[in-house]
């Protein structure tokens, strides 16, 4: 079924909870409508308060750590009728622990979501937006793509693909009109650290970024046609910058000692 507005459109995966609720906000205070993908049912409700301004919503109960549910939303999109005006690939979770005692399922699912979905949406809408020689690609990485994370281990490789997938297509697509930027958060404010069982950890009771300011710092560098965006504190940005220049076992280290089980301050209260 087509609609008919004149508003361009976002289409924002993981936008019922945490950055990509707020980047949806952002998109529709820039007059963007806009579809919206999550796994559960809390996707309508996010849907419900975001079209309150005006904007045409629609939401997509989809779980793209399926083959099938990247393929759901990306039928949701054709049978809109609209083009992608910006693509804003942002569901991913965590799985915090240490590797050898953590649930190999929960890393095989975590791996679908944060790479295979990515590339397969990708896959799937990017061809249409370079066909239109015009469009915004935001994916959602973090200041630790650039950092081994010890106790959040496959978590942090498939953050570093992220980054890297976003560099390497922001290449690629550098003369059609299609750009790619990679948004960095530090640690945020959102149900990520709770959901990835990361409670006990120095990093989940450490001060976090305003998921909004995240998302309004990502928006703005993706409408901009930056590379990359760290958001949205100075510590995450010194937390980003040093990532890109101090070695390895150095980094694993400082990452180490903030993710480990049991690292919080106030741990017997958890
Ligand atoms: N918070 C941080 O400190 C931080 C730092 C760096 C990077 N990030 C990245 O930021 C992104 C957003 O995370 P957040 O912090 O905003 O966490 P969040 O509040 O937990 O949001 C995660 C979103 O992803 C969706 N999602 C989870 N599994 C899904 C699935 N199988 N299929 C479809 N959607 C699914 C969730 O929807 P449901 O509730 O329906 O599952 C929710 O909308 C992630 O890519 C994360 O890696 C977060």
């Amino acid at each position: 079924m087509g609609t008919v507005s004149t508003r361009k459109l976002a289409v924002v995966t993981g936008a019922s909870s945490g950055i990509g609720l707020e980047l949806a906000r952002e998109c529709v205070e820039r007059d963007f409508d806009l579809i919206i993908c999550a796994e559960d049912s809390g996707i309508h409700t996010a849907a419900e308060h975001l079209a309150k301004g005006g904007a045409w919503v629609l939401p997509v109960q989809a779980d793209l750590a399926m083959f099938d549910g990247c393929k759901q939303l990306y039928q949701a999109i054709v049978d809109s009728g609209r083009h992608v005006d910006a693509l804003l690939l942002n569901a991913g979770v965590g799985v915090g622990g240490a590797f050898l005692v953590n649930d190999l399922e929960a890393e095989l699912k975590m791996i679908r979501l944060n790479v295979e979905a990515v590339v397969h949406l990708s896959k799937l809408i990017l061809p249409m937006m370079v066909n239109r020689r015009e469009g915004r690609v935001l994916i959602t990485a973090s200041v630790a793509s650039t950092s081994p994370a010890p106790y959040l281990a496959v978590y942090g490789a498939t953050k570093a693909f992220d980054l890297m997938f976003a560099e390497a297509l922001r290449y690629e697509l550098k003369d059609t009109g299609v750009t790619v930027t990679a948004l960095q958060p530090g640690a945020t404010d959102t149900e990520f650290f709770d959901r990835a069982g990361m409670d006990s950890t120095k990093v989940a009771e450490g001060k976090k970024d305003d998921p909004a300011e995240v998302a309004k710092k990502g928006v703005d560098a993706m409408l901009a046609g930056k590379d990359k965006v760290f958001g949205a504190s100075m510590k995450a940005k010194m937390e980003g910058l040093v990532g890109e220049v101090l070695p390895e076992p150095t980094k694993a280290k400082m990452q180490g000692k903030q993710t480990k089980p049991g690292s919080a301050k106030n741990e017997h209260k958890h």
